[in-house]
């Protein structure tokens, strides 16, 4: 018996340790210990066995079950550890250089934004930065733009629930509200709040406005805001510098004109059409780009500064339109969908 069990084992490490698959593995298996397997047979013929050698005959039945059942156990580990080796594919070499095709490029919108702050630092300005989370202080009331104005309806936006609290933007009075901010002439004030003119600042940066997508517009996009505070500013002095980054920015063929308008933080206000139809795809002569006009007087009240003594101007317009007309793109979705194809574009 001894013999016939040792060979058995001794089949079974053989036969097993050439399986490569699960059902050739079921299938080994079964031969040994499924109902009509070699070891199950023998097991079967215990009954035949003297009285009196049955525990020992038993005993080494029962070790060669435990050495067949290892062997079972190391052929299904060997199988699921191939099995894992053919899902995870050829090894990496983490060592090896990057199949990357080299360092990533700017976004056409950040482009355009660092070529604006370019433009303005080279007369002077520097860059500011204001929260996207707004208190309506900063958006509208400063801005003399009081919460029954209708011009807060014409930029209505994104409010957030009164139990939300943002640690790094404080509100005034308890009671006014968060909102994601509808123009980032918020920074104005920011700015002028914390400290005396002269001020020549240029803020870009995203806004949010509840609007339905279009190929014009977007409920998120950017803007960039100028301002200019100090003794003697007039009109002539923004239309100048309006003239100079467009020229700067779109060739010295560009042109600007300024139409009356209303912004309750600017007195007189205009919009500022742009025309530069030496660029591709700019089929309108007159295209509006943005507002801008005299500071209000009852703004630097707000803010603490004599409006006897100060005068300034302040524009903004949408980063989005300035790159739409630079590089000849018809579609403002395609700033944020993140094709390769559209962005490698500006590589
Ligand atoms: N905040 C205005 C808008 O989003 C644009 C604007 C108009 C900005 C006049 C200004 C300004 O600084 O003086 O439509």
């Amino acid at each position: 018996m001894q013999a016939t069990l040792n060979a058995l084992v001794q089949k079974a490490a053989a036969e097993f340790a050439t399986i490569q698959a699960r059902p050739e593995f079921e299938a080994a298996k079964a031969r040994y210990v499924g109902p009509n397997g070699e070891l199950t047979a023998l097991m079967k013929q215990m009954g035949s066995v003297p009285k009196e050698q049955r525990p020992v005959v038993g005993k080494l039945i029962n070790e060669c079950k435990v050495h067949i059942q290892e062997l079972l156990d190391a052929a299904v580990d060997r199988i699921a550890a191939g099995e894992l080796k053919a899902q995870l594919g050829p090894a990496v070499d983490p060592t090896l250089p990057s199949p990357d095709a080299g360092p990533g490029t700017y976004h056409p919108l950040t482009l355009v934004r660092e070529e604006m702050c370019r433009i303005l630092r080279k007369v002077g300005f520097a860059v500011a930065d204001g929260p996207e989370v707004e208190t309506e202080f900063y958006c509208f009331d400063a801005l003399c733009t009081p919460a029954d104005h209708p011009a807060r309806d014409a930029q209505d936006t994104f409010y957030f629930p009164e139990t939300a609290r943002f640690g790094n933007v404080e509100k005034r009075v308890p009671e006014e509200k968060y909102l994601l901010r509808t123009h980032t002439s918020s920074v104005q004030i920011r700015t002028m709040l914390k400290g005396p003119p002269p001020i020549r600042i240029v803020s870009p940066g995203r806004v949010y406005r509840r609007d339905t997508t279009d190929a014009t517009h977007s409920a998120n996009f950017h803007q960039l805001e100028c301002l200019y505070v100090d003794r003697n500013v007039t009109v002539r002095d923004l239309k100048a510098l309006l003239d100079y980054i467009f020229a700067s920015l779109l060739g010295k063929d560009t042109k600007t004109r300024f139409r009356p308008h209303y912004f309750g933080y600017t007195e007189p206000s205009f919009e500022v059409d742009l025309s530069a139809q030496h660029l591709p795809k700019v089929k309108k002569e007159w295209i509006e780009i943005g507002g801008c006009g005299m500071v209000d007087p009852a703004v630097f009240s707000a803010v603490g500064y004599d409006p006897e003594v100060w005068t300034g101007y302040a524009f903004g317009m949408g980063l989005e339109r300035l790159a739409m007309l630079l590089y000849g793109i018809d579609d403002i979705r395609y700033f944020y969908q993140n094709d390769l194809r559209f962005l490698k574009q500006f590589a």
